[in-house]
């Protein structure tokens, strides 16, 4: 097969055109500031599809998560000293499978995060994980949860075990904008919600986040915070500590264009992962899971490879080695073979608790405490569902037709010839088929 001529990403942006407008915009009524129209208008609009009072546009959703964190943590603990984090020496529940930026925050302000091992049926935080973690540790007061993908976990759930225990929930719902569960609104399930509109995301801005919230109380205060804390006196007045966070209106007024293609850019994402599902069929593998009763955004497609059909692979810090074996294949063998044919593929988010930084710190599982469980002279095992996923699991690419102005939706073709590449037998990806 040849490769495709210009490579092909993971997840790239989709342009319509509306963009531009707002930009210009700005920049004709001189409003090249992080104050203008398109910021108002990012604010109504992301309330309204996320179903919140009110949304408050910032730089990233990791600003909004971090926001979100100190609001959680003096609401909680107090206001802590100068210089110091609002969370110093509290645990923090949070997801294990996700992208760092889910809990950086949660260490900026001093936290000790504690994660929590993934269900095994959504990929998503498991809830019975959860309620073994309050009844190890029953002082915490703190959950932050993350949608994985765009495919949404049973947050219902976990908004249920967080108030039986009187703690408050952050959902990072930088993946899943325009996702449900229950017919609600991915962002409105958790005490303070945040969204993303990263380059690589659903709808994008460049950059750029947003904070959801139903207490006005919350907005006020965060909008305050973003723009450095500013008292109402004449000069710049300053009683606690503030962050340049605030979104900018060039940001914004991509943003703004981009929010109306929401729905379609879904409907394409959901025909990527069907006619990879469809393709795939037959093949000792499975997709990302969809939950019952959840409508997932189908951001990122991804598959798991069955545990017989796994060939040996072993990684360390930053390389990968596999052992080749007829009928059988593993992601790293996968992702080499997309890459020859110049097309991006991911693993799974490596689990926070495998991760340098965080390699002995405290993880649950549905059995408690996933540390120090062995024993030389006894024989045992830990269950982790998050390094299995990790292990088997890989993110394939979204191929798509687009136009700086019109989105056309997938590329048959391509997709159709990626899907032939990963069953062809002479080109030895999926070797199973030897
Ligand atoms: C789960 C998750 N949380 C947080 C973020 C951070 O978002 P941002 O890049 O807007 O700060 C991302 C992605 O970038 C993400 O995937």
């Amino acid at each position: 097969m040849k490769p495709f001529e210009k490579k092909v990403w993971l997840s790239s942006p989709t342009m319509h055109g509306d963009e531009l407008k707002y930009i210009t915009e700005a920049y004709d009524t001189n409003w090249m500031s992080t104050v203008g129209a398109n910021i108002n208008e990012v604010e109504r609009i992301a309330a309204e599809k996320a179903e919140v009072k009110y949304a408050v546009a910032l730089s990233c959703c990791t600003a909004a998560l971090h926001l979100c964190v100190r609001f959680a943590g003096e609401k909680l603990y107090g206001k802590s000293a100068i210089s110091h984090g609002v969370l110093e020496g509290k645990r923090v529940f949070c997801s294990d499978m996700t992208f760092n930026a889910t809990l950086n925050p949660v260490v900026y302000e001093g936290g000790i995060p504690i994660f929590i091992d993934t269900e095994e049926e959504s990929w998503n935080m498991d809830p019975v994980a959860l309620e073994k973690a309050f009844e190890l540790y029953p002082d915490v007061k703190l959950v932050v949860c993350a949608e994985l993908y765009g495919f949404p976990g049973r947050l219902d759930l976990i908004k249920k075990i967080c108030e039986k225990h009187k703690a408050l929930l952050i959902e990072d719902a930088a993946e899943a904008m325009g996702a449900t569960l229950n017919g609600k609104q991915c962002g409105s399930f958790g005490d303070f919600g945040a969204v993303s509109y990263n380059g690589n995301k659903i709808i994008t801005g460049s950059s750029g986040g947003c904070m959801l919230t139903n207490d006005i109380e919350v907005a006020n205060k965060i909008r305050k915070w973003s723009t450095q804390a500013r008292e109402n006196a004449a000069w710049y007045q300053h009683e606690e500590i503030g962050y340049n966070y605030r979104m900018s209106n060039v940001v914004a007024g991509v943003v703004r264009g981009q929010y109306p293609y929401l729905e379609e850019h879904i409907k394409q994402k959901k025909a990527v992962y069907e006619r990879y599902k469809e393709g795939l069929k037959g093949l000792p593998v499975s997709m990302n899971p969809i939950v019952d009763n959840t409508k997932p955004n189908y951001w990122l497609s991804a598959m798991i490879i069955d545990k017989d059909y796994m060939c040996k692979q072993v990684r360390d810090d930053s390389k990968a080695l596999y052992i080749h074996e007829d009928g059988k294949t593993c992601p790293t063998e996968i992702l080499k073979a997309l890459s020859s044919i110049n097309a991006e593929g991911r693993p799974i988010w490596k689990p926070m608790h495998m991760q340098p930084m965080y390699r002995m710190h405290e993880c649950i599982g549905r059995d408690g405490s996933m540390r120090c469980r062995t024993n030389a002279y006894i024989a045992g095992s830990v269950v982790d569902v998050g390094a299995d996923i990790f292990e088997r699991g890989l993110c394939l690419v979204v191929l798509k037709n687009y136009t700086s102005k019109e989105y056309t939706g997938i590329g048959e073709k391509e997709l159709e010839s990626c899907i032939n590449m990963q069953e062809s037998r002479g080109f030895g990806i999926l070797g199973w088929l030897s």
